[in-house]
């Protein structure tokens, strides 16, 4: 159930306008030169901004980011004290209690935490999440009705304790997340209007690894990252043999997609009743692709994308079971990367 709460929480696609603010910070513990802490901002899935432990700098990563730091410095000197400090040392004391609840005396660990708002435009509506994960696994959640942590391991019933206690932080923890959080969201589309209420359009594959491999239908290029695709039949909306893949970064500020279709049982003179259809958020025109031999690009050789975990925070966490396609991640053995096996992305 957890699992499904995290999912729906972050892979939300609706045709409502909704806007997000959310903060990815991850800790490490025993990896080698790596920083032992790596935030990232990012407003409705762009990443804008980033510090670590080892350089202790705010950067903003877009133009109206920058604009945005330069008139609230207040509000770079909170991010700042947060990355130096703040968020360090509340890690290193987690981790430390965590391996101690786990039975762990060394090897890598991470710890990491999503916290942000996401506020609906139209019903004025926000809602507020904090959660973490270790080793891949969530581990405690912030219930924002009660004010309480809710462990989702036995492990971690200590640090629940000890933060439901912590009255002070808890207040903080709510006023953040409820008035700050959307009130800076607000600030960002404000100040970033020009790049982030802008619509790109995809362009639409037909991918396939071998002859009896499912077909994927992968879109990559469009903005912003509230898009939904499918596949029909006859027109109608299939559910059964899909696998629906998730919304991923590109390098360039982009998105990409894929929606499987599995042709096992599919007769080759069906294959024209099936389409894929690709609708983006405040664009009239769907992209349909129809199910083509002729079309389908076959996916050998294909090309390896090294994702830096900066830019990947949130795919550490553990859903290995409902992503075939984004093969299985590595533990970074050079502590720096993460490696990835993603659809080229052109
Ligand atoms: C903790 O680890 C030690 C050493 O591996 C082991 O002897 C002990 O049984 C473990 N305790 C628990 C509660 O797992
Ligand atoms: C909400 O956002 C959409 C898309 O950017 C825009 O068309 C609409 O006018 C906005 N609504 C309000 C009330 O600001
Ligand atoms: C991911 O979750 C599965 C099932 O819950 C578990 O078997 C597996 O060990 C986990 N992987 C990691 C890296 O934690
Ligand atoms: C596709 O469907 C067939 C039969 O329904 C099943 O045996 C096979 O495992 C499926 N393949 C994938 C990749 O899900």
């Amino acid at each position: 159930m957890r699992k499904l709460l995290w999912l729906t929480l972050f892979c939300h696609v609706s045709s409502a306008v909704k806007h997000s603010l959310k903060y990815f910070v991850t800790a490490s513990s025993g990896v080698p030169n790596f920083p032992e802490l790596v935030v990232i901002a990012q407003v409705d899935d762009v990443v804008v901004g980033y510090c670590n432990t080892d350089s202790k700098i705010v950067e903003a990563k877009q133009d109206w980011g920058k604009e945005y730091l330069d008139d609230n410095p207040q509000q770079l000197e909170w991010y700042t004290a947060e990355c130096s400090y703040n968020q360090p040392d509340l890690f290193k004391a987690t981790i430390f209690r965590l391996k101690k609840e786990f039975n762990q005396s060394g090897g890598v660990h991470i710890l990491q935490k999503i916290n942000g708002c996401e506020w609906d435009n139209e019903t004025e509506e926000g809602i507020g999440f904090h959660q973490y994960g270790y080793d891949g696994e969530d581990i405690l959640i912030l219930d924002l009705k009660t004010l309480t942590w809710i462990a989702l391991k036995p492990q971690a019933v200590v640090t629940k304790l000890r933060w439901d206690a912590d009255m002070a932080r808890m207040k903080y923890n709510k006023d953040f997340l409820t008035r700050i959080c959307p009130d800076w969201l607000k600030k960002s589309l404000d100040y970033g209007k020009s790049s982030l209420l802008r619509t790109e359009r995809p362009s639409v594959s037909l991918l396939q690894k071998t002859p009896s491999s499912p077909v994927s239908c992968h879109a990559t290029g469009f903005f912003p990252h509230r898009a939904v695709m499918f596949w029909r039949k006859d027109g109608e909306k299939l559910h059964e043999d899909v696998d629906q893949g998730e919304i991923l970064p590109n390098h360039d500020g982009t998105f990409q997609m894929r929606v499987d279709l599995n042709i096992s049982s599919i007769n080759p003179e069906d294959w024209r009743r099936y389409d894929c259809v690709f609708q983006l958020s405040g664009v009239e025109d769907d992209i349909v692709t129809k199910l083509d031999k002729a079309v389908i690009r076959t996916n050998e050789g294909k090309s390896e994308i090294t994702l830096v975990l900066q830019f990947s925070c949130k795919f550490i966490f553990n859903k290995t079971h409902n992503k075939p396609h984004v093969s299985d991640l590595t533990a970074p053995d050079n502590g720096a990367e993460l490696s990835m096996r993603l659809y080229p992305e052109t």
